[in-house]
């Protein structure tokens, strides 16, 4: 037998021989374009999905450091911090130019006070402040994006007070997704602030499979919503349109990092107070970022009812993190089912069309038995329902939800 410190030194040799080789393959192999991609870290930001307001449904490029921080006042009047709403987001047009040094400027006109100064303002409410840039030189709206300025564009917002960065996807030129994602991700993690990524990429890149490696905390699934119940208008789709993308996907959604089906519409006009509560009441059940979208300032009573309410955003907000599913659809008939803490279950019953419905919900669409006795509470009307088995019917009016959470009525097992 030979001496195993001789076999020892002989692979040794080998080894180095391969490792050589191989090393040497690897410029080749990268001017090939295979790229190594490893998962960033969490940032320990959006346990539960994001709650907040940003200008872009409702104001479009009219922003201004005045119009912020009336929000912002507005967010607190109103209830909505109270009700869990903390992040307040200029969207694309605050962004004019870049000085001499390459840094980003806003737009003096609009800002007078720069950026800075709307961010310490909208702390000094207990609020949180989000901006918005993009991987190309251009954002959507021209202005100027953040490619090849990705560090100095993070150690700026961070300078400012930016805790929340929406990254948007236009004019990207070549560029690979997950690495351009990656790179801010990675910038705005060498700052040392604590500033959730929002991954703008609007599904084109399927970026439910990267976005979480890429350090998004949430990502857009869709192209952008606009303010209907259905139908497609050039690159914006309808509530029920971007429902509809969403059904193959609670398995990418956790804590940390969510699915983003867009922001709410709720309140800008265009849908009815039913078709808001629905779009409310999809998205908490989605387990999705809850970003409003209108004018804050003037909302109806119907409108603030919706955004506020609590026992829907609690059912958003739940602990468990996992996105709900469609367990059923019967032509315009949708139930939607999330898994909550403690064995209880959110359910939405979707009637998405013109009459009006009975939904009977079956327990086998819950995974129970049918002789287990279940609690139901209605998340709107704010009522216990009767304990019932089996099943249970409820009328849905046209182009509206139901809304209920379920607890066993008897221990479980
Ligand atoms: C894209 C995004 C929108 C909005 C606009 C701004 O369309 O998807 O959410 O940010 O750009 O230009």
């Amino acid at each position: 037998m030979r001496p195993i410190r001789h076999i020892s030194r002989w692979t040794a040799v080998q080894l180095a021989a391969v490792l050589a080789l191989a090393l040497a393959q690897l410029p080749a192999a990268s001017a090939a374009g295979v790229m190594h991609f490893f998962a960033r870290p969490d940032n320990g930001l959006a346990a539960t999905p994001p709650m907040g307001w940003n200008s872009w449904n409702h104001f479009a490029c009219n922003v201004s450091a005045s119009l912020i921080e009336a929000e912002a006042d507005a967010m607190v009047a109103s209830g909505m911090k109270a009700a869990g709403y903390r992040y307040v987001v200029i969207d694309d047009c605050w962004q004019v130019g870049r000085d001499a040094n390459g840094n980003i400027l806003a737009d003096p006109q609009r800002f007078p006070q720069g950026i800075k100064a709307v961010a310490d303002y909208v702390h000094g409410k207990g609020l949180k402040f989000g901006i918005y840039s993009d991987v190309g030189d251009h954002t959507c709206q021209m202005r100027p994006g953040s490619r090849g300025h990705e560090y100095q564009d993070a150690l700026q917002y961070a300078r400012w007070g930016v805790d929340y960065l929406k990254y948007d996807w236009c004019n990207k030129g070549g560029l690979d997704a997950r690495s351009a994602y990656a790179t801010m991700s990675d910038a705005l993690r060498a700052t040392g602030r604590p500033i959730v990524f929002s991954i703008c990429n609007w599904g084109e890149e399927q970026p439910w499979l990267w976005g979480a490696q890429a350090g998004g905390n949430l990502w857009r699934t869709t192209q952008d919503i606009w303010d209907a119940w259905s139908g497609r208008r050039d690159f914006a789709l309808g509530v029920l349109d971007i429902l509809d993308l969403q059904v193959d996907l609670a398995a990418y959604a956790r804590p940390g990092h969510w699915n983003d089906p867009d922001m709410l519409e709720i309140g800008n006009g265009g849908m009815t107070d039913a078709q808001y509560r629905a779009q409310f009441s999809l998205w908490a059940i989605l387990a999705a970022p809850l970003i409003a979208g209108n004018d804050l300032r003037q909302m109806s009573a119907a409108t603030r009812a919706t955004l506020t309410n609590k026992e829907v955003i609690a059912v958003d907000q739940d602990a468990l993190g996992v996105e709900g599913r469609r367990v059923s659809k019967d032509g315009d008939a949708e139930i939607w089912v999330r898994p909550l803490t403690d064995g209880r279950e959110a359910i939405v019953l979707l009637n998405r069309g013109a009459r009006p419905l009975s939904i009977r919900l079956d327990w086998s669409a819950l995974g129970l038995p049918a002789y287990l006795p279940l609690r139901f509470r209605d998340l709107w009307q704010h009522q216990d329902l009767p304990v019932a088995k089996v099943s249970l019917t409820l009328p849905v009016a046209p182009t509206s939800v139901r809304m209920l959470r379920e607890t066993p009525a008897a221990p479980r097992g």
